[in-house]
């Protein structure tokens, strides 16, 4: 008989956004006359930037063409995108990465979850709490933890590294040693950014320990302040204990378009085994390749005309965030982030749980957030706004958070 892989059923409920999609569904259903404001979701509002339009257009009509016609794409990215990205996010920056050290797939969502698979079951996993909740589903879904704890709201066998107030909102080296250490700065939920001194000590941390990091840098481009790294590559020794994953959807735009990639350096080695060589040979055999015509919108991200567009846009986005942050700040609530990061994270009013806050802001303000606790246990008592809503979605939220 057929068995189920029962590591499944450890997952607690459904996935966040679809239970906050469900609220809002029977929300709306319930008050058809409410115009609700959704900055729950980290997704961009924004039309794609000309240039990458007229890269889609130009590759379509090649599609037309025998001559020109495109099939299967190579397993790891045609070579004029993977060169466009180690030149532009990494040679000139001074980071040591190669073309073929790249790896491009169908953004970080899908990379940030397959990425264990070439680990070991047995490996410890430490990540940051609250936390992009795909690191952690897709470790449990591959047997890498224990059961989920009802009263601590999160998994046995898991190293949870709270991100709190008191600590910046940036995790502290672990009491326990952990194998597979998850990192994603500037950080989705909290708005975070980690500067280069300290993104360095966990560098030096993962090399002497013989962990490796996954960084997960898909907010890089809203990166404001000097010292913040943009890749963990800046830091000395990355290449011989970090995997580097980036995304295209927040920086161009490309959530339905789809497109991201992964860094793994040749050095990068654990039992005496090429990680690159692993991660060659997973991608090779389980993706067909990011389709033609999304990789020559990708090349355009790099053109100087895409990156002046592209720096607009990202620039609209931080308007957006700072419009946030000061209007709530006015507004006499706890917030931080929205200076490297798309992100604004407050602390719930009244000693409110987040989901009782959401409930309170869904049915009074008509805005939707993301409750902090759909992040993690420490995540409790903090709520998430996006700046990726339009400049008055965001501006009538706040009048009507500030009304309250
Ligand atoms: C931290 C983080 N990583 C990855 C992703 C997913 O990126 P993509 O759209 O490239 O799959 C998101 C999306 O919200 C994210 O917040």
């Amino acid at each position: 008989m057929v068995t189920i892989n029962k590591n499944y059923l450890k997952l607690p409920g459904s996935y966040l956004f679809s239970t906050i999609a469900k609220k809002v569904a029977d929300y709306q259903a319930a008050h058809p006359e409410e115009k609700i404001v959704r900055l729950g979701i980290g997704d961009v509002t924004q039309p794609l930037a000309p240039a990458i339009i007229d890269a889609l257009h130009k590759a379509v009509d090649e599609m037309a063409h025998a001559e020109t016609f495109h099939g299967y794409a190579p397993d790891l990215g045609y070579e004029f995108l993977r060169s466009a990205i180690a030149k532009n996010d990494y040679q000139d920056r001074g980071c040591r990465i190669e073309a073929d050290e790249i790896f491009v797939s169908d953004g970080a969502k899908s990379d940030s979850g397959n990425i264990q698979e070439i680990f070991g079951t047995d490996n410890k996993v430490a990540v940051c709490d609250p936390v992009y909740p795909v690191y952690v589903d897709t470790n449990v879904m591959a047997g890498r933890t224990g059961e989920y704890n009802k009263e601590r709201e999160n998994f046995d066998g898991v190293i949870y590294m709270p991100c709190l107030e008191e600590n910046g909102f940036l995790p502290e080296l672990p009491k326990e040693t952990p194998d597979l250490i998850y990192l994603c700065f500037p950080n989705n939920p909290s708005g975070a950014a980690i500067t280069k001194e300290k993104l360095q000590e966990w560098v030096d941390y993962a090399n002497k320990t013989g962990a490796v990091i996954i960084y997960d840098a898909a907010y890089e481009a809203y990166i404001t302040e000097e010292g913040v790294p943009h890749s963990i590559y800046e830091c000395e020794g990355a290449r011989t204990c970090a995997i580097e994953l980036r995304s295209f959807s927040k920086n161009a735009g490309f959530t339905g378009v789809r497109l991201g990639f992964a860094v793994v350096p040749k050095e990068l080695e654990r039992e005496g085994v090429s990680l690159h060589s692993l991660w060659a040979r997973r991608h090779g055999t389980k993706f067909n390749g990011a389709p033609y015509i999304v990789q020559r919108a990708g090349e355009a991200v790099y053109s100087p005309e895409g990156k002046a567009q592209l720096k607009e846009q990202v620039a609209y986005y931080m308007r957006n965030a700072h419009y946030i942050y000061n209007g709530l700040k006015d507004a006499g609530y706890s917030v931080s982030g929205g200076v490297n990061a798309p992100y604004i994270w407050l602390k719930t009013p009244k000693g409110m749980t987040s989901w009782e806050f959401f409930d309170y802001l869904l049915e009074t303000a008509h805005v939707v957030g993301t409750p902090g606790s759909g992040f993690g246990a420490h995540g409790e008592g903090y709520f998430r706004l996006t700046a990726f809503g339009t400049f008055e979605n965001t501006q009538e939220a706040i009048r009507r958070i500030q009304a309250l």
